[in-house]
């Protein structure tokens, strides 16, 4: 029998099981019915052998997402997975694409394994908070060995066809996957014993104990690398039904977790990032040159990141000597990638090809995008822009790269005004994944649209954002400074803050971040910021004073924490201890002790507050778009899901007793946004 979406064919002593359930055949309800009948009319039949193939441009490439969230139907994965293994008739696996999750789990079920060069595997669910729920944990380790497994079942990345078959998990890599099947069944081998029969060997308690502390400490808060470890430590203790049982029981439950929920709402929330309302009917504009305007910081890894992406690129500084350093910073760059594997020397050569840099406008006639990341300077940027101007085609595309300025100011004089954006990256820019696509009032939605597909090209994760003071994700981080800024005044010290942020997931805390990226910028910004500040906000000065000490962070040895002998560990320090009490003593507050949960709830909640003000003043289309910013720019843990989600899943309304205790500490200096008060 066969369904639409699962067909049987034989054809001289073969069957051949064909899954067509675009876009990546997914194991839908559909499929698995239909593979469930496939083996019965395969098992019911003469055949020598059986082989799944798949129509499209990959093998089965997981589950279904949108069945996810429903209750489970029959037949599961699982059993569907046992079926093909005990069938009368050996089954074949004939692979191309992304074999991922069920996919792999379908194919570890075969008899043998054969897939084109270019096929890549893994088990990716990890990545949405859970483990492998039809087998993949039970019998990876039991083709493969428990270390390798733990590997790719831990890591949840994909793994070329040639490592596969160097560990053992495929029979055969060919380079034409029917003729490579059809020469295999020639000379079939011997049917192996099914892969959930053989034996998985433990490397021994103590392994599996190291294990869990390097893949605690490396998945920093996020549980499933380790519910992964655990049910792979099952396949070496008990027999594979019990294994098996064991592991769906782990699935079902992370399912309904809340670190589960978190990593679905962040897979949802880029993809829905990637396409906003704003380019809807936009076209994507041909770029095949990209102009860069200075060579500092971030101009060199803007231009990196857009050489890796296929850009020709052409920079330009303030004169030669600047045009030569801008060009050394971008090779250093690429000779690093290098050195670290992540480039070929013909890689780099390639890109180095595509790139040059001078002091000449006339240089940039031909680009179709150029991206200003000079000084922050208004009146430098504006000068730069009308040089653009007269040297660049009219329709060409107008970038800047500005923290805080505003990008209108700096366009002001420019002509066709809708092709001027800002392009935010995040330092280093080859590397950070945000980019926050800045649209002015006259962007058109063609150049938005061609901003996203030039970050998709670049592999970012882009945000819209509209104009305010530091965009999304900048004004986030002012509002969750300042309030670390109003508990220290309160009672907390940095050393407290930071390991409470730390606790909850955050890389570093606020003050040891602030150390590591220099004081200089912000306290440039507060100072630019205080002609407009509403005098009766509450202001702590802290910060300013340690600038006014040259405390600037790492860079200068010392900043809220002290630095020896150039080493990068924060110390506390006393000095900056006093600092603060004495400041707290001298506007009469009484000092008083923060809870590590305190601390985080209060930073949460000015950080979603903020979030939420950023909506509904529509600077962001949605709050998942501000869950993007946070993940992909500020550290964020995933697993978390980004503040918006955080609060919304633990309580919106525990939240607004948070925000309402923020406010009464320091009246005038919030305004509580809408979604806290409805
Ligand atoms: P930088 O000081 O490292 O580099 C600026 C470069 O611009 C220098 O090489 C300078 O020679 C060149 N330049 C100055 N005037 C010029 C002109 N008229 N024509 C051509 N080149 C000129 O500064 P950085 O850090 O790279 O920042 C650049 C821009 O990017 C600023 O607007 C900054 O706010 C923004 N930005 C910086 C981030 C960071 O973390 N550093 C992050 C995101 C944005």
């Amino acid at each position: 029998m066969s369904s639409d979406v699962v067909r049987v064919e034989f054809k001289n002593d073969l069957a051949y099981v064909t899954i067509n359930n675009p876009p990546v055949n997914a194991t839908s309800t559909a499929v698995r019915a239909g593979l469930h009948e496939a083996v019965k009319t395969v098992a019911a039949s003469s055949v020598k052998a059986a082989i799944i193939q798949c129509e499209g441009r990959t093998f089965v490439a997981g589950g279904d997402i949108t069945e996810f969230d429903k209750p489970p139907m029959e037949p599961q994965l699982p059993d569907v997975c046992d079926e093909i293994e005990a069938c009368s008739v050996p089954f074949i696996a004939a692979m191309h694409g992304t074999v991922l999750g069920g996919g792999f789990e379908v194919a570890l079920a075969c008899a043998w394994r054969i897939a084109l060069g270019s096929t890549r595997f893994g088990l990716p669910e990890v990545n949405i908070g859970l483990i492998p729920g039809a087998g993949g944990t039970q019998r990876l380790p039991r083709l493969v060995g428990v270390e390798k497994a733990v590997e790719i079942a831990c890591l949840g990345t994909m793994f070329s066809a040639d490592k596969m078959l160097a560990l053992g998990a495929l029979d055969q890599v060919v380079e034409n996957l029917e003729d490579g099947v059809f020469a295999f069944v020639q000379n079939l081998p011997q049917r192996p014993i099914g892969v959930s029969q053989r034996s998985s060997a433990s490397p021994g308690s103590e392994w599996f104990s190291e294990q869990r502390t390097m893949w605690t400490k490396k998945s920093k808060g996020q549980q499933s690398p380790l519910h992964a470890l655990d049910a792979i430590e099952w396949a070496t203790q008990t027999d594979f039904a019990e294994g098996l049982k064991r592991e769906r029981e782990r699935f079902m439950q992370l399912k309904g977790s809340s670190e589960s929920k978190a990593l679905r709402h962040a897979f949802f929330a880029e993809r829905k990032a990637a396409k906003p309302e704003a380019i809807a009917g936009g076209t994507v504009l041909p770029i095949n040159i990209v102009a860069v305007i200075g060579g500092g910081l971030m101009g060199a890894g803007i231009s990196v990141a857009a050489l890796g992406a296929g850009y020709q690129v052409h920079m330009v500084e303030r004169d030669a000597a600047a045009a030569a350093a801008g060009m050394q910073r971008v090779t250093d760059i690429l000779e690093s990638s290098v050195k670290r594997g992540k480039l070929s020397e013909t890689g780099m050569a390639v890109q180095l090809e595509k790139f040059s840099s001078s002091s000449d406008y006339a240089d940039c006639a031909d680009a179709e995008l150029a991206v200003e990341a000079v000084f922050e300077d208004l009146i430098v940027k504006c000068d730069v822009f009308k040089s653009l101007d007269k040297a660049m085609k009219p329709g060409a595309i107008l970038a800047t790269n500005t923290s805080y300025l505003d990008p209108q100011a700096i366009f002001a004089d420019i002509g066709n005004p809708e092709r001027c954006l800002g392009l935010h990256f995040f330092s280093p820019a080859h590397i950070m994944k945000l980019l926050e696509i800045v649209k002015t009032p006259q962007t058109s939605a063609d150049v938005l649209a061609t901003s996203f597909d030039l970050a998709k090209k670049m592999r970012k994760v882009a945000a819209l954002s509209g104009i305010c003071d530091g965009f999304i994700g900048n004004r986030m981080l002012a509002a969750y400074r300042r309030q670390a800024d109003y508990m220290l005044a309160d009672g907390a010290l940095p050393f407290e803050i930071d390991a409470a942020m730390r606790d909850f997931g955050m890389p570093m805390g606020p003050y040891e971040l602030q150390d590591l990226t220099g004081l200089q910028i912000a306290w440039a910004t507060r100072k630019r910021q205080a002609a407009t500040r509403d005098p009766k906000e509450r202001y702590v000065t802290l910060g300013d004073q340690l600038c006014d000490m040259e405390r600037f962070g790492q860079r200068s040895g010392k900043g809220w924490y002290r630095y020896e002998d150039g080493n990068r560990k924060p110390i506390r320090d006393e000095a900056v201890e006093e600092l603060i009490m004495k400041y707290s003593a001298n506007q009469n507050i009484k000092r008083q002790a923060f809870s590590k949960e305190t601390i985080q709830y209060r930073l949460i909640a000015a950080l979603a507050n903020e979030g939420a003000l950023i909506v509904e003043e529509g600077i962001a289309e949605t709050r998942s778009d501000v869950d993007v910013v946070k993940l992909h720019g500020y550290g964020f843990p995933r697993w978390r899901g980004g503040p918006m989600h955080f609060v919304e899943q633990t309580g919106i309304t525990d939240f607004k007793v948070h925000m309402a205790e923020i406010i009464a500490q320091s009246p005038n200096s919030w305004r509580m946004a809408n979604w806290f008060s409805n």
